[in-house]
């Protein structure tokens, strides 16, 4: 099995696929990346840095939002990112693994769906905090993938369990946001929160947007994960052939915004 470092390999940005892919991420997460902006008491011109901005939907509503305020938008593959969609942005190609920015340079540092695919997602979410300015607020988004055997479907049981498995083996943790609040808390910000949000799949007509986004992210995966052995062609072909409706509804996981404030 392959074991390229997310962004790369099965999720490129080579593949024209994993624009829409993110598309729909952003439609299912934005309302949860908003919501918890939203609640904080952040300066009226603040310095905003969205980590691993994807296509920019969060960076751009912060923009928006606060237009005296500065966003940097860094990726480590920032093609998606348009520099002009905003007067106050600045788009930045980024490493998180091994790049830096100076100690408290933000009021507000936001990163979403990027920390549970890097290995050094620890080091990488420490260092992020002393970018924070004291006062300054880290938002952390990230989604939970509950267990397989815990949905009543085995189409799709066998279908989340392979996901699960690849990003396993490329350095990913599909479980790690359970832990990330305690890991704020450790790394000393106050005023902690959490505010959960369902992934909701199985049926369009009640939360189509995680729904989408999860066929849309096997639909391209799922050929390598056939290839890597981890998922019967069959059994990828039962997943993307069973048609959706109320009935098979569930959660496959939940998306945590957690929230803490720099002492
Ligand atoms: C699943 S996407 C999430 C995008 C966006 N945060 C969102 O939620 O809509 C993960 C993003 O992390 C970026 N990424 C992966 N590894 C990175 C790294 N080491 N440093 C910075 N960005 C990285 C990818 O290029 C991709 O844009």
């Amino acid at each position: 099995m392959r074991h390229d470092p997310y962004g790369t390999g099965v999720l490129t940005k080579d593949n024209p696929a994993e624009d829409d892919r993110l598309r729909l991420l952003e439609v299912a997460l934005d309302p949860v990346s908003r919501a918890a902006v939203d609640g904080l008491p952040l300066p009226a011109a603040p310095r905003c840095l969205d980590l691993a901005a994807g296509r920019g939907s969060v960076a751009y509503w912060l923009a928006g939002r606060f237009p005296d305020g500065e966003v940097v938008a860094a990726d480590i593959d920032p093609r998606y990112l348009d520099p002009t969609a905003a007067p106050n942005l600045e788009v930045l190609p980024f490493d998180a693994r091994e790049e830096t920015f100076p100690d408290a340079s933000f009021d507000l540092v936001h990163t979403r769906s990027a920390l549970k695919h890097l290995p050094e997602r620890e080091e990488v979410l420490a260092r992020l905090v002393r970018w924070v300015k004291p006062g300054g607020w880290v938002v952390a988004v990230d989604g939970y993938w509950f267990p397989s055997d815990e949905t009543a479907n085995p189409a799709w049981a066998e279908v989340v369990q392979a996901v699960v498995d690849r990003m396993t083996a490329q350095g990913g943790d599909m479980r790690w946001t359970r832990r990330l609040p305690a890991l704020i808390a450790r790394l000393g910000l106050a005023d902690v929160s959490v505010r959960l949000a369902p992934s909701l799949a199985g049926w369009d007509g009640w939360g189509a947007q995680h729904h989408e986004w999860l066929r849309a992210t096997v639909e391209q995966i799922g050929p390598t994960l056939v290839a890597d052995g981890l998922l019967t062609e069959q059994a990828l072909h039962r997943f993307l052939a069973t048609p959706d409706g109320p009935d098979l509804a569930e959660w496959f996981g939940l998306v945590a915004a957690v929230v803490g404030r720099v002492p």
